[in-house]
């Protein structure tokens, strides 16, 4: 079966072709990181808008690289949320576009779903049970992957997501959104203990975490620094911002494996890209006689890939009378605010 995959919740438009026996065939991202800079973080109207230019030109790009037409397509997997409500609608409505065109099913995916599921495109991929580490600009949690569709929540971020952590502190040390790769970057040429940071929640009794205070901390150093821009001290406190940040989630990690006995770990999100924290949590693992598995390096960001290989796995567990559901259905929904527990377990109550 061949499945397209069209993501469009935030800042990039990703597409991808998956084969159910051959595997990834092609997949194109477009980020619209350059058009957001100048703002200092995403505009939600300029993302529509860029995402309409690009889900069509992206999806010829895709079936063309793989060398296959419209026609040979199965399914069409889109992201149905969370993230900003007219990004959704745009991939959305390109998405059930074309499946009405061709007559071919389209699998409303959430897009946790997809990051959790992306580290399975990396070889060797992770068995069921696994934990899972969603660290994301959004999310920041803990949960337990017993298969396919049955997760369930162990621990989350209180307050700010690690992406969004080192967002802020990239602001703070005059670095351009997005601010990952530049804090790590910074991180690198500092001295380990030059500036020690507090590690918010770091010996509470359970998964939970929160990242606010450290953001809290670093404004603090800038404040209190005789030359904020002093490429010395911008170094040391990038180091000490990372230091914390990979003793929480190492400590945290440590405590999931304990706690559940499950010794997979696999990390995912646009954070999962980031060096010192594979570094702290392949150790941490291996010390336990764990593993840490990651998703492509150019997979860890939002793509197509991930909501492919999602849309694939519910596709290829639904009924003959779930999937005649979906043909020629021309309402769909947008869900900006959609829990993973919910997608899973749609008809369960849920709290709000
Ligand atoms: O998963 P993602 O692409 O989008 C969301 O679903 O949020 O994650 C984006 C986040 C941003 O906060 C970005 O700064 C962070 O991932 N990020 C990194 C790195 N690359 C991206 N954070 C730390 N180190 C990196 N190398
Ligand atoms: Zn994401």
């Amino acid at each position: 079966m061949k499945v397209l995959g069209i993501e469009s919740s935030c800042d990039e438009t990703g597409v991808a072709l998956i084969d159910s026996e051959k595997g990834l065939l092609a997949h194109a991202i477009h980020t619209q990181i350059d058009m957001h800079r100048a703002y200092g973080g995403v505009v939600p109207e300029l993302a529509s808008r860029d995402h309409i230019r690009r889900a069509i030109a992206l999806t010829d790009q895709v079936m063309h690289e793989a060398g296959l037409a419209r026609g040979d397509l199965d399914a069409i997997a889109v992201t149905e949320g969370p993230g900003l409500a007219g990004a959704l609608l745009v991939g959305s409505s390109v998405a059930h576009a074309i499946g009405y065109a061709l007559g071919i099913p389209v699998i409303g995916v959430h897009h946790l779903e997809g990051h959790l599921l992306s580290a399975r495109l990396a070889d060797p991929k992770p068995e069921f049970p696994f934990i899972a580490l969603l660290i994301s600009g959004g999310h920041t949690q803990f949960m337990r992957v017993e298969s396919f569709g049955k997760y369930e929540l162990l621990g989350e971020t209180l307050d700010d997501a690690a992406g969004e952590a080192f967002d802020k502190t990239a602001q703070l040390l005059g670095e351009c959104y997005p601010g990952g790769p530049a804090v790590s970057r910074l991180a690198d040429e500092g001295t380990p203990g030059a500036i020690v940071l507090p590690r918010p929640m770091l010996h509470a009794p359970n998964l939970d975490m929160s990242f606010s205070g450290l953001k809290t901390a670093v404004l603090t150093e800038v404040k209190k620094a005789a030359d904020p821009a002093d490429p010395v001290f911008r170094c040391n406190l990038a180091r000490g911002f990372v230091d914390a940040v990979v003793d929480v989630l190492t400590a945290k990690a440590a405590k999931a494996i304990k706690q559940t006995g499950i010794k997979r770990l696999v990390v995912a999100g646009g954070v999962s890209a980031n060096k010192q924290i594979r570094a702290g949590l392949i150790k941490t693992c291996a010390k336990r006689g764990a593993r840490a598995y990651f998703p492509p390096m150019n997979l860890c960001t939002d793509n197509g890939a991930m909501i492919a290989v999602a849309g694939l796995a519910r596709l290829e567990r639904m009924s003959k009378g779930e999937l005649e559901s979906l043909l020629g259905r021309l309402s769909f929904a947008a869900k900006p605010r959609w829990t993973l527990s919910e997608a899973a377990n749609p008809d369960a109550p849920q709290l709000r």
